[in-house]
């Protein structure tokens, strides 16, 4: 198990939106290398961390319990979807927590790993699950749905033109018996579909990698499910940070705090990334951080 090489995004705005304290109790959705956990717990707070991913959580967990010194152990992991946090704090018997950070989307060392195929150039399984051990992955999602749900998908979470070309090709490879194994073979018929843009260096592969990543996890649907049930296990004056990738994500964010009965926004606009930060981490560029405090009474 290599150690992780993610560097958390935002952390400093993240803190000043949560402000952690000694014994505050934290939902983190998404523990990757622990980078945002590790600085709630410097702070004093208490973590229920989250991930889907059994080794990011058995990685990290090694690498907390070296880090930190505090007693009792500050941290609990959670091998879970996020959107069941509700069931998980029913278990520790804690009925309402001060805040919840979900940093959405993969961590560096899921991209870097060439045995999930979430990077064009890997040659193992065209897999994207961020747990293992269950649903489809991203290999048997284009192998076994209609032409049209894969075009709308890469379409609809992948905002790329030419989602129609590219359904046909996959599709029609299919029907030949080739099958699509790897990410690289992937990003090569994509490639071939989607004429190259000079003025935009990105790799034309990328919007339909990000679809299938979106699709095969149902990251959308784990995110509007759980925005929906925080208010009511949140203290009043607690707080929900989400860091976004995604304009769909992002938009899911706006919306859920728009809800006034329970939220007072504390981002009017998203905060991004520091020139200093992007010199330092250049997969901040497209974060956004949006921060909403739970009311203390419900507003009618
Ligand atoms: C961007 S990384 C988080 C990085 C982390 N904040 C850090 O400082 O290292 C996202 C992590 O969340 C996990 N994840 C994504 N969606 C999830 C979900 N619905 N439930 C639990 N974990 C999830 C991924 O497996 C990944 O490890």
């Amino acid at each position: 198990m290599s150690e992780s090489v993610h560097v958390p995004v935002l952390l400093h705005e993240v803190l000043d939106l949560l402000r952690p304290q000694p014994d505050k109790v934290y939902i983190d959705g998404t523990l990757g290398g622990g980078g945002h956990t590790e600085a709630l717990c410097r702070r004093g707070a208490k973590v229920i961390a989250f991930d889907r991913d059994v080794e990011a959580l058995n990685r990290t967990e090694k690498r907390l319990k070296g880090a930190l010194t505090e007693t009792p152990f500050p941290v609990r992991f959670v091998h879970a979807d996020y959107r069941f946090f509700a069931e998980a704090l029913d278990m520790l018997e804690i009925e309402k927590i001060d805040g919840v950070l979900l940093d959405l989307g993969l961590s560096s060392d899921q991209l870097t790993d060439t045995q999930r195929g979430f990077s064009f150039d890997s040659d193992g399984e065209l897999d994207m699950r961020f747990d293992t051990s269950e649903g489809l992955t991203a290999h048997e999602f284009l192998a076994t749905l209609p032409e049209a749900r894969i075009a709308d998908t890469i379409y609809r979470f992948g905002e790329e033109r030419h989602s129609r070309r590219i359904a046909r090709k996959i599709v029609e490879l299919r029907e030949k018996g080739a099958l699509l194994q790897t990410a690289r073979q992937l990003a090569e018929v994509v490639r071939q579909c989607v004429p190259k843009n000079w003025k935009n260096p990105i790799d034309p592969a990328t919007r339909t990698f990000q679809a299938l990543r979106i699709a095969v996890n149902d990251e959308l649907g784990a995110l509007q499910a759980t925005l929906g049930q925080l208010p009511e296990r949140m203290k009043p004056g607690g707080v929900t940070a989400v860091i976004s990738f995604h304009s769909l994500e992002d938009r899911i964010v706006k919306t859920a705090f728009r809800d006034c009965r329970y939220w007072k926004v504390l981002t009017p606009k998203p905060m991004t990334a520091s020139e200093e930060e992007l010199a330092q981490n250049p997969r901040a560029r497209s974060a956004k951080l949006r921060g909403a405090e739970r009311l203390t009474e419900p507003q009618s």
